[in-house]
């Protein structure tokens, strides 16, 4: 095919299978896609008896309806449209009613045809379901991270969002991410069948695939028994699962029952509850985070919870360690709740050793000595060495290269501790002084994986103003206040040099956060981290004044937003009004155009 294109390059289409990697999603990042038809949640169920008022619930209205099951696969939810046969979009859930743009990176996916294999195709059908990552390219890919010193990811949920979320098409490619249909949105020329059965057969015969183990149910003890059995089985799947789904097989019954609020009435998901094993708290020690807070961690005998090996459980702070009464020596239960890092959920009193003590805090902290302060009245007890502590300036470099900061690819925790402790690395803009050499002297370094990491530190040296302040690591500062600074100063010398007041004045930074920024510019030693990583060679594009819609409904209008809205925060959507031209205020006057009430407003 690769030849034939070559010689009549007119045949390429852009469903060909030699363009499936290629393109770049950088053009679709962040692009919304608006849902013909809402992509809706499950309702959850926990019983038996919860199944059985279920089914009884619809038998009472509809005494013929059937139902089906098959697997909840634990991923994310997508939709694909098709236009005459061919997949022209994907796009995420996002919050049902929107999701984003992520077709260049779906094309990747060997699981989702580019075309569906019919001769007459109808002209639009949404077909919906669930990406998913399998446990074998799971483990591969942590295995690699782990060899090269990249990160981890905690679950095949959360590594297929980040995989389906790259700028690159190619790296998603290499993620083998997979899919199964489960669900329909939009359509036309396609009269729908009369079960949801029958749909996916179709599936089927178009080449999408669907959850292996679906399957009609004729009773409800067998509905309770599929249960019982796939508990048994999930582990031995070749793909991760939370629970099982149940649903009304005919179309005529699922439209009758509807939909309460998000989910819909003609279905459920029974979840697999979480799992709690036992075993002995080995030692409590503390971690040194990014700013110097002291988290207690227990050293666990290794126990196996739901499938995942389990050594470390964080007891947060003093308090919880206090209020759990969590000793060196007990037996506590431990519980893993889907992709929850696990927990300590109680001590057993009875087992505890007759000498045991409670836990104190150290005073002073186990990596620089210097003395630990908790402040009245905060729960937070903190190392006071700043950057003089190696544990503290080895998060503040791990903060650094992350992926929302300068996403240094390759450069993983574990070789930034490693470079701290051997004294290489004293701020940000040493990384950028290290030569191939000095790299491939590390331990378990090739010199291949050298080269790798100074690409992508060179890579990262182009950035934005946004990530790079995000990047310097302010108390306080996340990435949507960085956006913000960024778009509000547009130059980095007009941060430095703002007063608390000025910071203050925008939307979105409250007095302790402008506390933090202006403290952090008036540090010598920060300005000169600053200064070194801009001799170093980093730098981003200016800051464009911002390009205000004229033509949108919300183009001058003043808007006040209050409550909590379901699906960002108040800050992202101020931005977004802002980008549709219109203001945000703090408070009703004359003036309000619109109040957006989210909850608890
Ligand atoms: S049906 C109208 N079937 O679970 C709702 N969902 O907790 C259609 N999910 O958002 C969903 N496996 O992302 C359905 N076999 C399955 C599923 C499934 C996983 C996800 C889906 C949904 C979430 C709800």
């Amino acid at each position: 095919l690769k030849a034939i294109e070559a010689e009549y390059p007119e045949l390429i289409t852009k469903n060909s299978p030699t363009q499936k990697v290629g393109g770049s999603a950088q053009r679709t990042a962040g692009i919304l896609v608006r849902h013909d038809v809402p992509m809706l949640s499950l309702q959850d169920v926990f019983s038996e008896a919860e199944i059985r008022e279920f089914v009884a619930g619809i038998r009472a209205h509809f005494p013929a309806a059937e139902f089906v099951v098959e697997e909840k696969i634990d991923g994310l939810s997508l939709a694909l449209r098709y236009e005459n046969g061919v997949l022209v979009r994907a796009a995420t859930r996002g919050d049902g009613a929107t999701g984003e743009d992520v077709t260049a990176n779906v094309r990747t996916i060997r699981a989702i045809p580019l075309r569906l294999l019919d001769t007459a195709p109808p002209a639009v059908i949404d077909i919906r379901g669930e990406i998913y990552m399998p446990k074998a390219a799971f483990a591969a890919l942590n295995a690699a991270a782990e060899r090269d010193g990249g990160k981890t990811f905690a679950n095949p949920r959360n590594a297929a969002a980040g995989s389906l979320r790259q700028l690159d098409p190619a790296i998603t490619a290499s993620r083998k991410l997979s899919f199964f249909a489960y669900g329909l949105g939009a359509h036309d020329g396609y009269a729908l069948p009369a079960t949801y059965s029958d749909l996916l057969a179709q599936y089927r015969a178009w080449g999408v695939p669907v959850c292996p183990l679906q399957r009609a149910l004729d009773s409800v003890a067998a509905a309770v028994a599929y249960m019982a059995d796939l508990g048994e089985k999930r582990h031995a799947l070749p793909y991760e699962i939370d629970g099982v789904v149940y649903k009304a097989d005919y179309y005529a019954d699922q439209q009758a029952a509807g939909f309460v609020s998000r989910a819909p009435r003609w279905a459920v998901a029974w979840k697999f509850p979480a799992v709690e094993k036992t075993t002995l708290v080995e030692a409590i020690d503390v971690q040194v985070g990014r700013t110097g807070a002291i988290t207690p961690v227990a050293r666990l005998r290794p126990v196996e919870v739901g499938g995942v090996t389990v050594t470390n459980a964080t007891l947060h702070n003093a308090d919880e360690v206090a209020r759990k009464d969590v000793r060196v020596g007990d037996t506590v239960f431990v519980r893993r709740a889907g992709d929850v890092i696990p927990e300590i959920v109680k001590t057993v009193l009875e087992a505890r050793p007759a000498e045991s003590l409670p836990f104190a805090m150290p005073t002073h902290c186990p990596d620089c000595g210097s003395e630990i302060i908790r402040p009245e009245g905060e729960a937070v007890a903190r190392c006071s060495g700043g950057l003089h502590c190696r544990a503290q300036r080895a998060q503040a470099l791990i903060h650094f290269a992350s992926r929302k900061a300068l996403d240094i690819q390759g450069l993983g925790d574990k070789l930034i501790e490693q470079l701290v402790r051997d004294d290489r690395l004293h701020s940000p803009a040493d990384l950028f002084a290290l030569t191939l050499e000095d790299w491939a002297a590390l331990p378990r370094m090739a010199e291949k994986s050298a080269q790798n990491i100074l690409a992508a530190l060179e890579a990262a040296k182009s950035t934005t103003l946004a990530r790079f302040i995000y990047a310097l690591g302010i108390r306080e500062v996340g990435n949507v206040s960085a956006e913000l600074l960024a778009r509000h100063y547009r130059e980095l010398p007009a941060l430095m040099a703002a007063s608390e007041e000025d910071l203050q004045a925008i939307d979105g930074i409250g007095p302790v956060m402008a506390q933090y920024i202006r403290h952090f510019f008036l540090d010598d030693a920060n300005r000169a981290v600053i200064a070194a990583l801009q001799a170093a060679g980093i730098h981003w594009p200016v800051v464009e004044a911002p390009v205000i819609a004229t033509d949108s409904p919300l183009a001058g209008k003043t808007v006040v937003i209050t409550g909590n809205l379901p699906t960002m925060s108040r800050d992202e959507a101020a931005a977004h009004i802002a980008r549709l031209g219109g203001k945000t205020s703090s408070a009703v006057s004359k003036k309000t155009d619109y109040l957006l009430a989210g909850d608890k407003a």
